[in-house]
C-alpha cells in the first residue's frame, strides 16, 4: 500500500500486506524508543493533535512518537477549547488546521466524524478514535504486539486464540482489533460479554466472511480457557444514558491472578488497551497481575509509540530516509537496562 498522503481512519483500508508493512517498519523504531539512536528525520514538521474526548496515552504516545523523529506538536485539547463549541463545522476546522499542521492525529466523540474532518483535510489525518467505532492504531500497535508476545513465549503465530471480553458493543479498540485479526488466517475468536453489550454484527460479519472460528460466552471462566490471548477491556461508562445503566456492567467480569492460575493456559498472555478502571466496583484487570511476567499491557502501551511512528513515516513518505538523519544519543537514558 502506497501510504504516502493518505488519512488512517479505518482498519477497513487495510489488507494484510499493510499491516505487516507497518509492523515491519514499527520494529525499525525500537533503537529510538530506547534512545540508543535518534532521527530528526521530521525536523521542522508540525503534527497537530486535537483530542475532543479524553486520552492519555494515544494522544501522548502520538505526539512522543512525532518529537522521536524530530518533529514538533500542537495540541488542542477538549471540544470546549475549540471553535467546534462556536458552530464551526468539521470540514472548516480541517481546512484551517491543514494549513498549520503537516500531519493531524484527532479523537472525537462521534461515530464516523473523524472520516467527515479528513474530508476537509489536505495532510494526513491518523483516526485516534472516533466515538465507539473504530481505533485503527490501537489495532496496529495491538497486532504488533500479539505477534511480539507470542514469539516471546515461543508459540507459533500461524494460529491464534484470542478471548475479547468486556463491553464489546462500545470498545471501539476490540471492534478494530477484531477487523485486523480478520486480516490473518486462523484465527479462533472467544467473544465473552453479556447480551447487552455483545459484539455488533457488523464486525462479527467480518470475522465471519473470512473463514474464522467464532465462540460466543457471558461465562468468563469458560472463555479464559485454551486461549493463547486474552483481550480485557473497560465498560465504555461514558457511552451509556445513565451511570446507573453502566454500573449493572462494572465489575462484572474480573480477571485476578487466582482466576489466571485456575483457568488460563500456561503462557496465556494478558492484554488490555487501557486504561484499566481499578476502582473498586470496577477493576477489571487486577493489579495484583503486574507481576505476572505474560501481562504484556504496558509493553502493549509501548508499543504504541512504535507503531505511531511508522505511521507518520509512511504518510509522510520518509520511511526510507531514517538513517540519514540519525545521530547518537547524548543524554543518559536507562531504557535499554
Ligand atoms: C481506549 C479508547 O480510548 O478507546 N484506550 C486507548 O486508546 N488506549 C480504551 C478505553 O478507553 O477503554
Amino acid at each position: 500500500m502506497d501510504f504516502q498522503g493518505q488519512h488512517i481512519l479505518s482498519i477497513e483500508q487495510f489488507d494484510r500486506e499493510a499491516v505487516e508493512q507497518v509492523i515491519t517498519l514499527a520494529e525499525q523504531m525500537t533503537p529510538y524508543l530506547n534512545r540508543q539512536k535518534r532521527s530528526t528525520v521530521l525536523d521542522g514538521a508540525i503534527l497537530a493533535s486535537l483530542f475532543f474526548e479524553p486520552s492519555t496515552r494515544t494522544r501522548v504516545s502520538f505526539s512522543s512518537a512525532f518529537n522521536l523523529l524530530g518533529g514538533k506538536v500542537m495540541e488542542t485539547v477538549g471540544m470546549g477549547a475549540s471553535s467546534l463549541t462556536k458552530g464551526e463545522s468539521l470540514y472548516d476546522t480541517a481546512q484551517v488546521i491543514s494549513g498549520y499542521a503537516d500531519a493531524i492525529a484527532m479523537r472525537h466523540p462521534e461515530a464516523f466524524s473523524v472520516s467527515e474532518f479528513a474530508s476537509g483535510a489536505t495532510v494526513p489525518v491518523l483516526n485516534g478514535g472516533d466515538g465507539a467505532n473504530e481505533h485503527p492504531t490501537q489495532a496496529l500497535l495491538d497486532t504488533f504486539t500479539i505477534f511480539d508476545e507470542l514469539k516471546r513465549v515461543g508459540k507459533n503465530t500461524k494460529n491464534i486464540r484470542i478471548a475479547l471480553v468486556g463491553d464489546l458493543k462500545n470498545g471501539r479498540t476490540v471492534h478494530s482489533l477484531s477487523r485486523i485479526l480478520s486480516l490473518f488466517p486462523n484465527v479462533e475468536f472467544t467473544f465473552v460479554a453479556p447480551n447487552a453489550l455483545s459484539m455488533p454484527e457488523k464486525i462479527l460479519s467480518v470475522c465471519d466472511n473470512a473463514g474464522h472460528r467464532m465462540n460466543m460466552t457471558q461465562d468468563l471462566s469458560t472463555g479464559l480457557q485454551n486461549q493463547d490471548l486474552v483481550y480485557m477491556t473497560r465498560v465504555q461508562e461514558e457511552r451509556f444514558n445513565t451511570q446507573e445503566e453502566a454500573d449493572l456492567y462494572r465489575g462484572k467480569y474480573r480477571l485476578t491472578q487466582k482466576i489466571y492460575e485456575q483457568y488460563c493456559a500456561t503462557n496465556t498472555i494478558i492484554m488490555h488497551p487501557l486504561p484499566r478502571d481499578s476502582r473498586p466496583e470496577a477493576n477489571e484487570l487486577s493489579d495484583d497481575m503486574n507481576r505476572n511476567p505474560n501481562l504484556a499491557i504496558f509493553r502493549q502501551s509501548n508499543n504504541g509509540v512504535k507503531v505511531r511512528m511508522a505511521l507518520f513515516a509512511l504518510v509522510l513518505g520518509v520511511e526510507k530516509q531514517l538513517k540519514q538523519h540519525e545521530s547518537d544519543v547524548n543524554w543518559y537514558s536507562n531504557k535499554t537496562k
